[in-house]
């Protein structure tokens, strides 16, 4: 039965997940085989309760302590949600490879400087866009949205036919407040690696989050366990 034994989880499960999330993720890159192996569906929920899921681009995993770093906007539908509820959970997904990485936890906003260091290296169309969109509003048309695009652009005083024809560096243009970064701080980590006839491998790391000051957390001893398919 275990003749594609290499996909499967170590026998015992490591203690600490992270380092498999890290290999799994640095794999993915490589050999997805597709665009975009960093994207991962991210679940909120706000005062209604009803979860909303959408994609958006895992920038990092930092190791120790333990979290995902994403860029959004903060008055967007998930910032919102995030404000009222500051927990999330996300999935990757990787068809070729057959597996899956499920992670759950709670969210901090980013450092402002680590926001405007990573806001500095878009593509200035980017840089626009965060100024442009009104994230998750309505907009009257498509037509509208790219007059509001080229009012940013007036009022941050830039000559767009000249950026236009200077590629797609990042331009000077500073970060707005409404956009930055948010911290993913891992409680809950699961592992799936697809198996024949359905037995697949799963493995579950779970661990305690404590606040600690306004933007951490103190991380606990991780707990382990295998579940059936
Ligand atoms: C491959 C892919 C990557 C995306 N990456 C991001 C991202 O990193 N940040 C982001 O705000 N939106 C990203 N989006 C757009 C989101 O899926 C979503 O439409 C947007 O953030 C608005 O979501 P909301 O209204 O639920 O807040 C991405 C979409 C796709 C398909």
């Amino acid at each position: 039965m275990h003749h594609e034994h290499e996909h499967f989880l170590p026998e015992p499960l490591p203690e600490n997940p992270l380092q498999a999330v890290d290999e799994w993720l640095t794999f993915a890159k490589e050999n997805a085989g597709r665009p975009n192996p960093d994207a991962m569906i991210l679940a909120t929920s706000g005062p209604s309760g009803m979860p909303s899921s959408r994609v958006v681009l895992c920038k990092e995993l930092i190791r120790d302590p333990g979290y995902l770093v994403f860029f959004t906007n903060y008055l967007s539908k998930k910032g919102r949600d995030l404000a009222y509820n500051p927990k999330a959970s996300a999935v990757f997904h990787w068809d070729r490879l057959r597996r899956q990485i499920r992670i759950e936890g709670q969210i901090t906003k980013s450092p402002t400087a680590e926001c405007d260091e990573y806001f500095a290296t878009r593509a200035w169309p980017r840089q626009l866009s965060a100024w442009a969109s009104h994230q998750s509003e309505p907009v009257a048309s498509l037509d509208h949205m790219q007059k509001r695009v080229e009012r940013a652009a007036k009022k941050l005083g830039l000559d767009l036919a000249a950026l236009e024809s200077s590629g797609l560096a990042p331009a000077d243009i500073p970060r707005p407040e409404h956009w930055g970064g948010y911290r993913l701080w891992i409680s809950s980590v699961e592992l799936w690696a697809e198996g024949a006839g359905r037995i697949h491998d799963r493995g579950l790391w779970t661990r305690d989050l404590t606040v600690a000051g306004d933007n951490a957390f103190q991380t606990g001893p991780w707990q382990s366990t295998r579940l059936q398919p």
